[in-house]
């Protein structure tokens, strides 16, 4: 009847559905791409659900960006964003595959230049490629057959790093993955922070501003980041530390990928970590750096030392053997100038010993000389041989110590901690060393020698 004399109409209803279907499925191809649209446009939802990726716009803005967040959580988390700097305006934007194979967004009003491309490959004509959003929020480009990765967007990243991401150095690619900060909560465009690992020394995490580190995750201590404490629900993850001759990275893995948890740079130049428990409690703070006064790089200059259980007086003393440099400056409580060995102290001479501090943020560890292997007792003899060695501590807290590290010349950005931290060796004259005999020495007037 009417079905048989229009035999075309199941067709297309079919066609239809299977266009709908595959809109849902988890990969974009040269044939199926994601379009924006008035309706907020397709939306490509990774395997087991968590993630999401689609077209969005930030806060208050009108723009149109590519962005991957939370599938579950109402409250919409971006992830990543594509085209951070380029944003689209109005809902004509497509993210395709190119015919050499890249991932590449499109303003549908003007096809000439991409707004965004994965400007990766470069695939012979017989070739596909096809992007798929894992459950993991990482977007990967693979050669269709062959499988092999061309692009993913775990090597990317904009300013937050998720579990099983890597930050760091690719040695052999020159790659370095970091995390940088939006401008605003309206805009993704890179902001005042970057979060990235100083490959110097004994490698750091460092949180700048600009140019200029602004705080210091620190260096891995063997157990952990020396500028973070443990927390007590730490056992919900464990981090990776690898620097090896392929790359330097730092990673962190949650025993149960069931609980969803990031690490954002947010604009306000705090490193967040959050977790997600359940809809209702919303995203909850679990840690936040800096914090104080103390955290912040450099807080107390060249040879000062910040204790922020100094809480009546200024939190910036100098470390032992030490004195301001401009008692005045310390007096209106500005200790970034630091401190200088008291006049007369003799430094590479006989008596000279070395007094332990507990509970230390080493200092800045960008020009240390690392030796893996060596006894505590041995790094203290090693940087006794030369009279430009200031200090020394543990290379790995992990197990009762062992390894070295001997700091050279100034010593920078040192600071206590009221629990954790390590223990840390500071090269002293013998006066200084017979007045220290407490394992925390604190600067104060009455100390000063004769
Ligand atoms: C965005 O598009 C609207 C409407 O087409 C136009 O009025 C506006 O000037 C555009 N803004 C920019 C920054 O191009
Ligand atoms: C692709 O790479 C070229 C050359 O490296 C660069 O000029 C261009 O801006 C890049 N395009 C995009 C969309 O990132
Ligand atoms: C790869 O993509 C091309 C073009 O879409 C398609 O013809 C081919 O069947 C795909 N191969 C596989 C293994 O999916
Ligand atoms: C970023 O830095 C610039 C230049 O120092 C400054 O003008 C601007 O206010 C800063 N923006 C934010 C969000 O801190
Ligand atoms: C630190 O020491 C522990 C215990 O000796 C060892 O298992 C671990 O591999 C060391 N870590 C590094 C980075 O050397
Ligand atoms: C460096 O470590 C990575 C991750 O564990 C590993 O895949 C790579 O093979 C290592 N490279 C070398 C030279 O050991
Ligand atoms: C993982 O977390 C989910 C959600 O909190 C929980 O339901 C599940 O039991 C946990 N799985 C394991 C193995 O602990
Ligand atoms: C010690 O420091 C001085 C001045 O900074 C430098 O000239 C000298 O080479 C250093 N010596 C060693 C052994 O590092
Ligand atoms: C800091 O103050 C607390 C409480 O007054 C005290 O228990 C702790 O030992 C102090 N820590 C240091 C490093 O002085
Ligand atoms: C230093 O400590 C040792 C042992 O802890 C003690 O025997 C000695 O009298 C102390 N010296 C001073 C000057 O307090
Ligand atoms: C606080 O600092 C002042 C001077 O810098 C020092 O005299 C005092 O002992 C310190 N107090 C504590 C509790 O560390």
């Amino acid at each position: 009847m009417i079905m048989n004399s229009v035999p075309w109409i199941p067709y297309i209803l079919f066609h239809f559905m299977f266009l709908r279907l595959c809109s849902s499925l988890d990969t974009i191809s040269i044939t199926q791409p994601i379009r924006d649209g008035d309706g907020g446009g397709d939306v490509l939802v990774s395997n087991g659900e968590t993630f999401a990726i689609g077209f969005f716009s930030p806060g208050k803005s009108n723009y149109r960006y590519v962005g991957i967040w939370y599938h579950k959580i109402t409250e919409k988390t971006v992830v990543w964003v594509a085209n951070r700097d380029n944003p689209i305006n109005g809902t004509s934007g497509f993210l395709s595959i190119d015919t050499q194979g890249n991932l590449v967004l499109f303003d549908n009003n003007d096809q000439t230049v991409p707004v965004w491309s994965t400007n990766s490959s470069s695939l012979p004509t017989n070739e596909y490629s096809e992007a798929q959003l894992l459950d993991s929020g990482n977007l990967v480009l693979f050669q269709n057959e062959s499988k092999r990765l061309l692009w993913q967007s775990f090597d990317y990243p904009t300013d937050t790093m998720l579990p099983n991401m890597k930050l760091g150095i690719d040695r052999r690619t020159g790659l370095s993955r970091f995390l940088a900060s939006w401008k605003s909560a309206d805009d993704p465009r890179i902001g005042n922070y970057t979060v990235r690992i100083d490959p110097a020394g004994s490698p750091q995490l460092i949180l700048y501003e600009g140019q200029v580190p602004w705080f210091r995750v620190g260096h891995w201590n063997g157990i952990r980041l020396s500028g973070v404490l443990v927390f007590k629900m730490d056992p919900l993850y464990y981090y990776t530390f690898v620097n090896n001759d392929t790359e330097i990275s730092f990673m962190w893995t949650m025993y149960n990928m069931s609980i969803l948890s990031r690490i954002v740079v947010v604009g306000s130049r705090f490193v967040q970590r959050t977790i997600r428990y359940d809809q209702e409690r919303g995203w909850r703070e679990f840690m936040t750096s800096p914090e104080e006064p103390c955290d912040q790089y450099g807080h107390c200059g060249a040879f000062g030392l910040c204790d922020p259980n100094n809480t009546t007086e200024f939190e910036c003393t100098c470390l032992p053997g030490f004195e301001p440099k401009s008692h005045n400056e310390w007096n209106f409580r500005d200790g970034t100038h630091g401190c200088v060995r008291k006049p007369g102290s003799l430094i590479c001479s006989k008596g000279e010993g070395f007094v332990k501090l507990e509970n230390v943020k080493v200092p800045d560890t960008s020009k240390v000389v690392v030796i893996n292997g060596l006894s505590l007792e041995a790094c203290e003899k090693e940087c006794l041989r030369s009279c430009n060695c200031t200090a020394y501590a543990s290379a790995n807290i992990s197990e009762g110590g062992s390894g070295c590290i001997a700091w050279h010349g100034d010593l920078v950005d040192t600071r206590i901690f009221t629990a954790g931290g390590q223990d840390f060796y500071l090269r002293v004259d013998e006066r200084v060393l017979g007045k220290c005999n407490t394992s925390i020495y604190v600067f104060d007037e009455t100390s000063k020698s004769p």
